[in-house]
């Protein structure tokens, strides 16, 4: 069966990450969570001082971006990928609060973005991959043969953040999580460089209303359609 690119795009929460992850499980293909991307590079940035408050330090960031390799290697006790900052594992610390109020700032430099996507096109080079971000099917793999925009509305995708918080022990109120949600939606699609935009080839999945076997249904359908010889 021919191999494909699987663009899988949307807003923050709205259950992009585990529908991608779950498809490329079933079907054998490789995820690659490009959200996590960006949060390693915050992470790099907070550690090394970049951040002054919340300025960041430009210069500095430019003269690191090189040098800052972001791999995926399978966790065999998860059987998931975690995320791995020049050669450390930062799976958890990449998914804190303090991250997530970070990262939009940092998204949104052009010469991030131009590293990371650069980064990404190298991991879809021999196919049989299922990405998710803001500007897979737009920027990163404009050809990809099936394109999905994911969206839900604010306050489910807010609850659904609020609950993985909590299950790793983190404290945040409804509130917190829905202003931290609004704030970088506005930053992610307004920003000049990759902003968040459904490409014009993209099957819409407003997944507020189905069920994780609704959605998986529909996914299967999509990708036997384009696969089919
Ligand atoms: O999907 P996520 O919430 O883990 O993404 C973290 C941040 O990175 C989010 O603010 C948007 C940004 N991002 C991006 O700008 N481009 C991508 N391809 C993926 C994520």
């Amino acid at each position: 069966m021919k191999k494909i690119i699987i663009a899988i795009d949307g807003h923050s929460s709205c259950g992009k990450s585990t529908m991608a992850k779950d498809l490329a499980k079933t079907i054998g293909y490789t995820y690659v969570d490009s959200g996590a991307m960006y949060r390693a590079v915050t992470l790099h940035a907070i550690q090394k001082g970049i951040f002054k408050g919340d300025q960041l330090d430009l210069d500095k960031l430019k003269q690191d971006i090189r040098n800052i390799r972001i791999t995926f290697i399978k966790n065999p006790a998860t059987g998931r990928s975690d995320t791995y900052l020049n050669g450390q594992n930062v799976e958890h610390e990449i998914r804190s609060m303090e991250v997530a109020n970070k990262v939009s700032p940092i998204a949104a430099v052009g010469f991030v973005r131009e590293e990371m996507v650069k980064q990404q096109q190298a991991m879809g080079l021999s196919k049989g991959i299922v990405m998710d971000g803001r500007d897979i099917g737009t920027i990163v793999f404009p050809n990809a043969e099936l394109k999905i925009f994911v969206t839900a509305s604010p306050e489910i995708r807010a609850q659904r953040r609020l609950d993985e918080l909590i299950a790793k022990g983190e404290h945040a109120t409804f509130e917190e999580v829905l202003h931290n949600l609004a704030t970088r939606d506005r930053i992610d699609s307004t920003r000049k460089d990759g902003p968040l935009r459904q490409a014009e080839d993209a099957v819409v999945l407003d997944n507020s209303n189905l069920t994780i076997q609704e959605q998986n249904h529909r996914l299967m359908e999509l990708f036997g359609e384009r696969v089919k010889p």
